[in-house]
Formats: C-alpha cells, structure tokens, sequence
C-alpha cells in the first residue's frame, strides 16, 4: 500500500507473565512474539516501520535487530496512547495511514490487515478498527456502537459498566488511522481512567466528537487476533499454531502418528510420504525431504533431511545435512555445519561436529568426529575418536576414501590418511598414513606363560 506507515506498540512489561524477559520476547512457534507482528506487516509493503520499545528496550531491539526496523522508546509507560503519542516524531511528518499494531497480539494475518486498509481506504474515515466476537471477552475492551450501528468510542474493561461488559464485540488493539486526522486529537487524551493511563482507544471518542467517521472491520476468526496476557494464553496460541502447521502437513502428504506429542515450527517443511513419529521436534527452517522416516524423541533443527533417509530414535541434528538414503542414530548428535553424504549409515553414540562424511561411509558405533573431512565408503569402527583440541586450537583430521579405521582408534590431528590404507584397531595414529598403508600404532602384547596360575597359587583364597 502507499503511504502506509506501521507502528508496532511493544514497550509493555507483560505484568501477568511474571517474567523479568519482556513480553513480547516470549516465544511463539520458536519465534518471539514481536516477529510474528512483523512478518504479518511487511508483504503490505510500508515506507517505514517502528518499533515502541520501553520495559528492557534494549533487548527488544537485539532481539528485532536482523529484522531492520526503527524504534523509539518510550520511558515511562503510561498507557497505549501515550505510546504512540512518544512515536509522533516518527509517523507525524508522513501522509496517508497509519496502522497501529499490537506487539503481542502474534497470529494477525497479513490478509486481514490488507481487508482493515481496504475498508479504510474505501470508506474515508479517519479511523478503522480491528473487531470481534468473544464468548469470554473479559479483560478486553469493547465495542460501543450507536443507534445506527457505528463505533461511537471504546471502554476498556476495567472502566465497563455492567451493561457494557455484557457486549461481546472487543477491539483488538489493531488500528488504520488516517495520519491527518489523528494528529488533531493524539495530545488531547487524557489519563482519567481506573488504570490512570493515556489510552489509545480514547482515540475513537474523541475523533466521534469531531464528527469524524470511524469504521470498524470483524475479524471472524477470533484465533487470529487473541492476546496474550498470560502463559496460558501463550499455551492456548502455540496449540493453535501448531496444530494448523501439522495440518497443513497432513494435507500435503505427510504421516503424522499422534499430532498432540509432534511439535513442527511453521517454516519447517517436509515431503510427501514422510512419517512423522511421536515426540518429534522439527525447528526453524528444517527442511525434511520426501519418503524420510523420523522416529520417536528426535529433535532437528535448522536442517536438512533428504529424501530416504532415516532418523532413529532420539537423535539430535542441528545445522546439519544428511544426504539421500542415509540413516542416522539411535542416539546420534549431528552438530554445527555437518554434511552427511547419501547412503550414510551413523550409529549409536555417534557425535559429528563440523565434519564431512562422502557416500556410504559407515560410523557405526561410539564416535567422535570433529572437525574431519572423511571420504566415501569409509569405515570408522566402533569407538574411534579425532582428538581436534590440542587445548588451543582446532585441528582438523582428513580421512580419504575407502580408508577402514579399526576399532577404538584414535587420530590426533592434525593428520591424514591416504586413499584406501588400514589402520590396526586400538591405534593411536599422529603421523599421516600413505596411501594403500597399514598403520599399527600400539604397543606390542605380551604374553606371560602360566603367570595367572602361578599367582593364584602363591595366593590361596582365604
Ligand atoms: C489493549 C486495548 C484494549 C484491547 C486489547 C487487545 C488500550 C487502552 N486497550 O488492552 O482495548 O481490547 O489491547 O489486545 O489500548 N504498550 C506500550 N506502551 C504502554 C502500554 C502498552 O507500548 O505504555 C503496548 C504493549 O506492549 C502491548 C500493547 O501496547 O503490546 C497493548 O498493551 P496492553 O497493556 O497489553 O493492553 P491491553 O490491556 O491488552
Ligand atoms: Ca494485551
């Protein structure tokens, strides 16, 4: 839209969180309140955007850093009109609308709000809001309308009657005001209120009293523009959230066993065929390939998982791909920028930090491999470990192709081992292994003749 200015109001401490991070910092689907706002905000294409920022502004602002908005803070807070009046120096000087969001009311959808600035735009008034209809509308604030239907102003619950208090029609703290207009009457609120604060809703009264018009879009679903007070309320949304993702997943072909225990963000995705098992995490920007299996207790994140391949039981993956067709765990960790080749097949017990591992390598049991760039159709045998930390800095170790690594050995790196060379299990490898060698790095076994008998002769058991 032209000419659109977007206020965010976030400077709130969230009182009935009982926490000392700001409430719009919480988290919703793995992404803090605020984000939610925004991503809904910016497909409508605003000159600008700010941020109200007040209780931990700093904070906020790191936390919305990435996300390149302006901010301004407001200290003290004293109320939703008092916000926006802190912010005029931001939306004063521009022409056309400004919308006015609210930084914990996370689900609003990018199209509702182009319907708010639709209806604004189209009716002329100089002030549209957000509505609906609750069954439980406590703590919201209502709808006054006149005789004719039109929103005459908004009481807060706190200051409602008990005749206003049974109207069902709230305001969502979701606002497009006509910038010109607004500017009149933004400095004549007044704190004469139970909560001693500016409102913002005072707004609407005072434009009325003017003779201005104020139109008022119904949000139908009320799921979209719930606040959140409380951590219930935070619970409620994150359900709602998360069984919309599993559901859009289901309807693209994804088996899910038991949506109430699988736990999928929103931009995760994952391929046709995949079967989802109980007690999966999938987080961020996961992406699952087609035909994979993730089975019970697995959490991944920021990932790619490609077609094929399997995640046994409780593994964790982050920052991490695992080619085509390779299978991973029971107990696995897959960290920090691994890549797994396809036909890979890691163990239990099996830790990879930024390593590489070619096609059909194989680290079956009870590794660490850090820092190593592995071949294809490798052998690490049970036990082995790259010792990369010389208590300073990170070594790296490089495995070539087709090299069998036996059991319980380790490699001090930095070290390589050539294209196809064996090394003799329980090695302690520090030297590079030429191509097509055998290294044996261990002490020779000695065996005493008879000894155990003897020792067990000269001391008889009592
Ligand atoms: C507000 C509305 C209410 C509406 C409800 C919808 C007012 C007076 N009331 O009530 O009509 O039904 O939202 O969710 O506006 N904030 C600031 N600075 C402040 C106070 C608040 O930036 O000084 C921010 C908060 O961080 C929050 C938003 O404004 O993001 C709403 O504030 P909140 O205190 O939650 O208002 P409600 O009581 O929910
Ligand atoms: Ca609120």
């Amino acid at each position: 839209m032209q000419n659109l200015t977007v206020l965010i109001l976030a400077a709130g401490k969230g009182t009935r969180l009982k926490s000392t991070l700001p409430k719009v910092l919480h988290l919703l689907a793995g992404k803090p309140l605020i984000e939610h706002v925004v991503r809904a905000a910016l497909p409508l294409n605003p000159s600008a955007t700010c941020v109200v920022v007040g209780y931990e502004g700093g904070r906020v602002q790191a936390a919305i850093s990435h996300l390149s908005l302006q901010s301004v803070a407001q200290e003290p807070q004293l109320g939703t009109g008092h916000a926006v009046q802190v912010a005029a120096a931001f939306w004063k000087p521009n022409k056309g609308n400004l919308l006015v969001l609210s930084g914990d009311v996370p689900l609003i959808s990018t199209q509702t709000l182009q319907r708010l600035l639709e209806q604004h735009s189209q009716s002329g008034a100089s002030a549209t809001l957000l509505s609906t209809k609750l069954n439980e509308a406590a703590g919201y604030g209502r709808l006054i309308r006149g005789a004719d239907g039109n929103v005459e102003r908004i009481v807060e619950h706190k200051d409602a009657t008990e005749a206003e208090r049974q109207i069902s029609e709230i305001n969502t703290g979701i606002y497009c005001f006509t910038i010109a207009d607004l500017a009149q009457i933004i400095d004549k609120l007044a704190a004469e209120n139970s909560q001693k604060e500016y409102y913002l809703t005072d707004c609407i009264g005072l434009l009325r009293m003017q003779n201005k018009r104020v139109g008022a879009v119904v949000c139908e679903d009320s799921s979209e523009v719930n606040g959140i007070n409380s951590r219930s309320e935070l619970a409620e949304l994150e359900h709602i959230v998360r069984q919309k993702k599993l559901k859009q997943l289901m309807g693209d072909g994804v088996t899910i066993i038991d949506p109430v225990s699988t736990y999928v963000e929103p931009d995760v995705q994952v391929g046709p065929d995949s079967v989802l098992y109980p007690n999966v995490f999938l987080e961020n920007a996961t992406v699952i390939g087609a035909g994979c299996r993730i089975y019970p207790n697995v959490r991944i994140t920021s990932s790619t998982i490609e077609d094929g391949a399997v995640v046994l039981d409780s593994c964790l993956i982050s920052e991490s791909l695992v080619g085509a067709g390779s299978q991973i765990g029971p107990f696995a960790h897959l960290r920090n920028h691994t890549v797994i080749g396809s036909q890979v097949r890691i163990g239990n017990f099996v830790e990879v930090k930024k390593s590489q591992l070619g096609d059909k390598t194989k680290a079956a049991h009870l590794s660490y491999l850090g820092d190593a760039e592995i071949g294809r159709e490798v052998n690490v045998g049970a036990g082995t470990i790259t010792c990369n930390y010389d208590g300073v800095n990170k070594n790296k170790t490089t495995i070539e192709d087709g090299v069998f690594v036996g059991s319980d050995s380790q490699l001090i790196a930095p070290v390589t081992v050539h294209r196809g060379a064996y090394i003799a299990a329980g090695s302690t490898i520090q030297h590079d292994v030429p191509e097509d060698a055998l290294a044996i790095a261990r002490s020779q076994q000695v065996n005493k003749q008879h000894w155990a008998r003897k020792r067990r002769e000269s001391r008889p058991k009592e």
